[in-house]
């Protein structure tokens, strides 16, 4: 069996071919009308979760789903791009394609690690449909390797953890070495559907043992956690805690929580080789937006640990797929623990290099009812407000961005009766709509709005919450706005970075 789920169906350098050529030629006639200044996105076709983010030799290289035959999910393939800084990036070729039987109909995701051997070894997993035809009979998946000497051309290894109970849904490995053993955790759904997480342990990156169940999901409706992660972070005091990340499936909306199809989502606890994670938290989101899932971190040599997440279009409408791509990653974001134990989430500090120029508005009172433009046309930009909630009297109020001369736009709004930040698109012309509530804790809100040419994210008090969704703004120059909604509204600071593409 193992011979065979190792042969080659196709040549693996021909499989990167067509799919280079797929890409190619969607890029060709693409509309950039949405296409993100800095984010990154393939040139065409169709991408989601963030794979294999790493640093190697010199760059970091992320790599990521993608469909290079359609705007569509699709047969998956490992796409990849690289950069000195964290703030500009190179295309790379496609780094892994479906040629092995193991990975049939799928190149699903995985993570990075500089081997033993100082290669750079990618883990994902290789899905096929287990009737061989099509999604109707569920997955057959199995953990596979790739190894590259350069970081960009890849050789497969092969299957290296079979799936023997052939459990239905099995993936997404992430690996890490610790103390001399090379440990790796992926999500799978149980015979009676529940949502686990297995261990599993190595010395040579090649036999795998499997060691335990790491986690089980208490919810019986979860039946599946995709998109593992599983790190430390130290507090200020320099304990060590154990963050288990994961996406779940079957999550069902709470109120304010878990609005989207899928939820990205975290509990922090305690771990040690041999032991059982103890969680200490509860499910906290890692993102309150509508369109954040699948997040992968690394950790940095200063120590800091880096983030990536999916921007995830899971409702229609898509208006971008008939412009040649569909996707977008999120910004990269840093990732720390504050004195209460709670988790920071801020823009990676190296986006600051994006800016170009900044306006600064200095303080600005708004009258109740009043809407004042701020900016006429941008497509890239950072905003950078506090709104001092105690001297404002209104009960909604904050920026429009994406705003469009048919009065379409996005409000990331300050709500005074939930005491929480929306980002609300009920007034999009284009693409799915409906809001989404962050909570805060403080009486001062400090925001950093990321607006891009379809997207917003906005972080909220140097990481307390963080949003990400998509905005699709209608034809015409995109102006930014402030409006204040039945009260004053006191902004103390206001500027505006422009920022420049990444070279993608
Ligand atoms: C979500 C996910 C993974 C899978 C991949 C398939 O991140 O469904 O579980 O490996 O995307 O594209």
């Amino acid at each position: 069996m193992t011979n065979s789920i190792n042969n080659e169906f196709v040549s693996h350098a021909s499989a990167l071919d067509r799919a280079q050529a797929g890409v190619a030629d969607l890029a060709r006639s693409r509309n950039d009308r949405w296409y993100p200044r800095f984010h990154i996105a393939s040139d065409g076709g169709w991408i989601n979760s963030p794979n294999g983010f790493c640093f190697f030799r010199g760059r970091w290289h992320v790599f990521y789903q993608l469909n290079p035959f359609d705007t569509q999910w699709g047969t998956m393939h490992c796409g990849h791009v690289s950069s000195e800084d964290l703030v500009t990036w190179r295309r790379e070729p496609i780094a892994l394609a479906p040629s092995l039987e193991a990975d049939r109909d799928g190149i699903y995701s995985g993570s990075a690690v500089v081997g033993d051997d100082g290669r750079l070894w990618l883990f994902y997993t290789g899905h096929r449909w287990a009737n061989g035809v099509d999604p109707s009979g569920g997955n057959f998946e199995v953990q596979c390797a790739a190894v590259s000497d350069d970081g960009v051309h890849f050789e497969k290894i092969g299957m290296v953890i079979d799936n023997v109970d052939g459990f239905n849904h099995f993936r997404d490995p992430k690996v890490w070495k610790q103390d001399g053993l090379w440990y790796m955790v992926f999500g799978m759904s149980t015979k009676n559907r529940r949502g686990q997480v297995l261990l599993y342990v190595s010395e040579d990156m090649l036999i795998w043992h499997f060691h335990s169940i790491l986690y089980r999901h208490p919810n019986p409706g979860v039946f599946m956690l995709e998109s593992l992660d599983f790190f430390p972070l130290r507090d200020k005091e320099g304990n060590e805690h154990w963050v288990l990340s994961f996406s779940a499936l079957g999550e069902r909306p709470n109120g304010f929580a878990n609005r989207n199809p899928h939820t990205a989502s975290y509990v922090i606890g305690s771990w040690a080789p041999g032991e059982e994670f103890a969680p200490r938290t509860e499910f906290r989101m890692w993102d309150w937006g509508h369109n954040f899932y699948a997040p992968q971190t690394v950790r940095a040599d200063d120590g800091r640990t880096l983030q990536y997440g999916w921007m995830s279009p899971f409702t229609p409408a898509r208006p971008n797929q008939g412009d040649g791509w569909c996707g977008q990653l999120s910004i990269p974001r840093e990732i720390s623990l504050d004195s209460y134990g709670c988790i920071r989430i801020n823009p990676a500090r190296e986006l600051t290099r994006l800016r170009t120029d900044t306006i600064d508005f200095g303080a600005v009172h708004l009258d109740a009812n009043e809407t004042t433009t701020v900016m006429a046309d941008c497509d890239a930009v950072e905003i950078e407000m506090e709104i001092d909630i105690n001297e404002s009297t209104a009960e909604f109020g904050g920026l429009k961005v994406h705003s469009t001369k048919d009065n379409a736009h996005s409000s990331v709004f300050y709500d005074a009766q939930t005491h929480r930040i929306l980002i609300d698109r009920h007034a999009n012309a284009r693409g799915d709509r409906g809001y989404r509530a962050a909570p805060f804790t403080s009486n001062t809100l400090k925001l950093r709005v990321f607006v891009d040419r379809a997207s917003i994210e906005v972080f909220i008090n140097d990481g307390e919450q963080a949003m990400s969704s998509y905005s699709f703004p209608s034809e015409g120059p995109r102006a930014i706005e402030l409006s204040a909604e039945s009260g004053t509204l006191e902004i103390p600071t206001l500027r505006v970075h422009h920022l420049s593409p990444i070279g993608l």
